[in-house]
């Protein structure tokens, strides 16, 4: 093959030499003879040397094309990877910063625009993160200490807790920075801020919770401890004595049980309140359940619980009925509870919009002051802890209340009014297919305060969002 395409080459350029030097021997400008062939042949080298040379550069401009559409592939793929990177650093969500030498950011993400509401790009970064802890971390970053962590709580409307991570970067090398940056402006720090806000919250709300249940359990074990003591020494032999503290004590010790009874109810409900309930439930027979089992304890106030209900058949939600017994039950035994004596507690039913369906449990009692109600769904939360505990209250009603509420994706508001009573509201969506138009007159009365005010806290605390 090679030999072949040789041969083809010598002939290619041999062949017009020949063909010149006949020309030339034929019109007589050279003789024919030895001359002629020694023309022939030079002039066939000379032509055989220049394909060659044509043949070689030919080879090298398809290699050196091939070499520049390879880097041109690697630099698209390099562009590629950047743009790939931008977008994950972009949309990262703890707020990140590169900063130059000077304390410049070079860069900043969306979530560090976020928190510093406008770019930070090009000022330093104190001008937006005024923290003296973290500016001295980065300074101490600067200065060659290697990576520094710190945790921050930058202040602003919502205030935030961040641990801020400061690492050394390497800066690009210098052939990389296009002409137009100089060697400053190349990052040398990135600050990653994570936020930590819901972390401490939540382990602040375990601690809190540890130590509440701990307090609640104590106070009775101490009472009793004390009384068991008494009964053993000084009280040995004083029946009328024991009779009574041992009233005390069986008080006490129900005291306890409902507690923990009230804590394992609260975390079954915690547990399964992402799964909606999908039985369909009369709210009339709900709420005449709760009244008829706090009757008697209403009775013993000189107390009425007046129940009004849709007057057009029953109205039904989509619900878990022992629940919302649970809600009902909670709700009015703080009416009791909270109401004064010899008034009455009234519950009324109404309609709240074609979808939704609301129960107002109102009392006449000494209401609830505004700072208060937007933490009265807080375990333990109560306005009044040793009035509620002599009433024999955990301060859990109405966590459990809002659990239930949120599984119902229902709504719990209050509007109350110091010295005169409060209005607890919860609204429950209609089961598919009920017919909310049975009471669309008396809506729009009084819902979560909308009654020009007087109330406290309309609407301000919500069992949803
Ligand atoms: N109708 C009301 N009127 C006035 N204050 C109320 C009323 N309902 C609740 N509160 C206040 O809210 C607090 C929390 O209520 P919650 O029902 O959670 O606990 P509790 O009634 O004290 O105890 P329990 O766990 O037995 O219900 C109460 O301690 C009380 O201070
Ligand atoms: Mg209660």
């Amino acid at each position: 093959m090679i030999f072949g395409a040789g041969l083809r080459a010598f002939l290619m350029a041999v062949a017009p030499a020949a063909a010149l030097i006949a020309y030339c021997v034929a019109v007589g400008l050279i003789a024919p003879g030895p001359a002629a062939l020694i023309a022939a042949a030079v002039i066939g080298g000379g032509l055989i040397a220049v394909r060659r040379r044509v043949h070689a550069e030919r080879a090298a401009l398809k290699r050196l094309n091939r070499l520049s559409e390879e880097a041109e592939a690697q630099a698209e793929a390099l562009r590629y990877k950047a743009a790939v990177a931008d977008r994950i650093i972009s949309s990262l969500p703890d707020p990140l910063l590169f900063l130059d030498a000077q304390r410049r950011v070079v860069r900043a993400n969306r979530g560090a625009e976020r928190l510093l509401e406008k770019s930070p790009v090009g000022r330093d970064v104190g001008e937006g993160l005024r923290h003296p802890d973290l500016l001295a971390a980065v300074d101490r970053a600067l200065a060659g200490e290697g990576p520094q962590q710190v945790e921050v709580t930058l202040p602003g409307p919502a205030a935030a807790t961040y641990i801020a991570r400061i690492e050394p970067v390497d800066p690009p090398p210098r052939r990389v920075l296009s002409a137009a940056e100089d060697g400053a402006a190349a990052p040398v720090l990135l600050v990653d801020l994570q936020d930590v806000t819901a972390l401490i919250r939540s382990e602040q709300m375990r601690v809190d919770f540890v130590a509440n249940v701990s307090h609640e359990l104590r106070t009775p074990l101490t009472s009793l401890t004390g009384f068991i003591e008494t009964l053993r020494g000084p009280a040995k032999d004083d029946a009328e004595a024991r009779a009574k503290f041992l009233a005390i004590m069986q008080e006490q010790a129900e005291r306890m049980f409902r507690l923990i009874n009230d804590l394992l109810s609260l975390s079954r409900i915690e547990l399964d309140e992402h799964s909606r309930p999908t039985e369909t439930v009369d709210l009339a027979e709900v709420l005449e359940t709760a009244r008829d089992m706090l009757s008697i304890k209403a009775r013993e106030k000189e107390m009425q619980i007046a129940l009004t209900l849709p007057p057009e058949g029953p109205a039904t939600v989509r619900g878990d009925e022992d629940q919302l017994v649970q809600v009902f039950l909670n709700l009015i035994d703080n009416a009791v509870k909270y109401g004064a004596r010899g008034t009455d507690v009234t519950v009324a039913v109404r309609a709240r919009d074609g979808k939704r369906l609301a129960v107002d449990v109102v009392d006449k009692g000494a209401g609830i002051p505004a700072a208060h109600i937007p933490r009265l769904t807080e375990r333990f939360y109560r306005v009044d802890a040793a009035r509620s505990r002599e009433l024999g209250g955990t301060g859990l009603g109405l966590a459990i209340v809002k659990h239930i509420v949120n599984r119902h994706r229902g709504r719990l508001s209050v509007s109350s009014r110091e010295g005169e009573g409060s209005c607890f509201t919860v609204t429950l969506p209609l089961a598919a297919g009920a017919d909310a138009r049975r009471d669309g007159g008396r809506d729009g009365g009084r819902d979560g305060g909308r009654d020009g005010g007087r109330h406290n806290g309309a609407g301000g605390l919500h069992a949803t969002g």
